[in-house]
């Protein structure tokens, strides 16, 4: 029989426990994901007790509590806190959302907090989104003409026309829902993901942009589209109530009605 042995850093151990102040009535629980690889220990799940009577209601808030009053070494990324920037995407009780628009009442009981699965781990809940990144450059995310520009005025859209970009443009590309996919769990390196693919038709849909032909070269690829198997993780986590999986396949109906 195959044995395996872990790699040393790849146990998850119990962390410490910061208990609530004596006379905190409202109490709620916090387990955090803990990892600095400069330190060369394990990741551990460090345990927080705040008082909610001090402590605002979203679970951004819970996160800003124990770094500026219990733990200052806790790192995470953040910066609106009104779900616009995407930044503090991570996974709450098992599930991708914006930890600033989260309320902490929506969850029962303890609230666990990890970093964005399936992807390398910076430090504590930051992950490493340098191929997301790249991923989205590579879909040229802007518009693109071959027509001169009108001389005195912009390139004009019909209300129509601009009504086929709701639901794309107010991604804000936090990547909760590529990190809830299961084919891009195991194909990151070559399946572009929803969150990327959303932004690819997001142009497709522009009646401006001038580039369809090529950017559809683009994405017929077994890869870089047609690993998304409709299996609606993506939809179901995005906190933006985006709908992924519907970009996914009326690009796959563009491509269709090309041949
Ligand atoms: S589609 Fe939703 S979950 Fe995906 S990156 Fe955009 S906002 Fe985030
Ligand atoms: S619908 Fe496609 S993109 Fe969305 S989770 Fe499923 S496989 Fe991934
Ligand atoms: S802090 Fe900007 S989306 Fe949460």
């Amino acid at each position: 029989m195959a044995e395996f042995t872990l790699p040393k850093n790849s146990v998850l151990t119990e962390g410490k426990t910061f208990k609530a102040p004596a006379d905190a009535k409202n109490i709620r629980r916090f387990e955090v994901y803990r990892w600095d690889p400069d330190s060369g220990e394990n990741p551990r799940v460090d345990s927080y007790e705040l008082d909610m009577d001090d402590c605002g209601p979203m679970v951004l808030d819970a996160i800003l509590k124990i770094k500026n009053d219990i733990d200052s070494t806790l790192t995470f990324r953040r910066s609106c806190r009104e779900g616009v920037c995407g930044s503090c995407a991570m996974n709450v009780n098992g599930k991708n959302t914006l930890a600033c628009t989260k309320a902490i009442d929506s969850y029962p009981d303890t609230i666990k907090i990890y970093p964005l699965p399936h992807m390398s781990v910076v430090k504590d809940l930051v992950p490493d989104m340098t191929h997301f990144y790249a991923q989205y450059a590579s879909i040229k995310p802007w518009i693109a003409t071959q027509t001169p520009a009108p001389a005195d005025t912009e390139r004009l859209q019909s209300k129509e026309d601009r009504a086929k970009l709701d639901g794309l443009y107010e991604c804000v590309l936090c990547a909760c829902c590529s990190t809830s996919c299961p084919s891009y769990w195991w194909n990151s390196e070559r399946y572009l993901g929803p969150a990327v693919l959303l932004q690819a038709y997001r142009w497709l849909a522009d009646s401006r942009d001038e580039n369809t032909g090529a950017r559809l070269d683009e994405l017929e690829d077994p890869f870089k589209l047609y690993r998304c198997h409709t299996i609606m993780n993506c939809t179901d986590t995005c906190p933006k109530g985006l709908n992924p999986a519907k970009a996914i396949a009326e690009t796959k109906k563009l491509l269709v009605k090309r041949q």
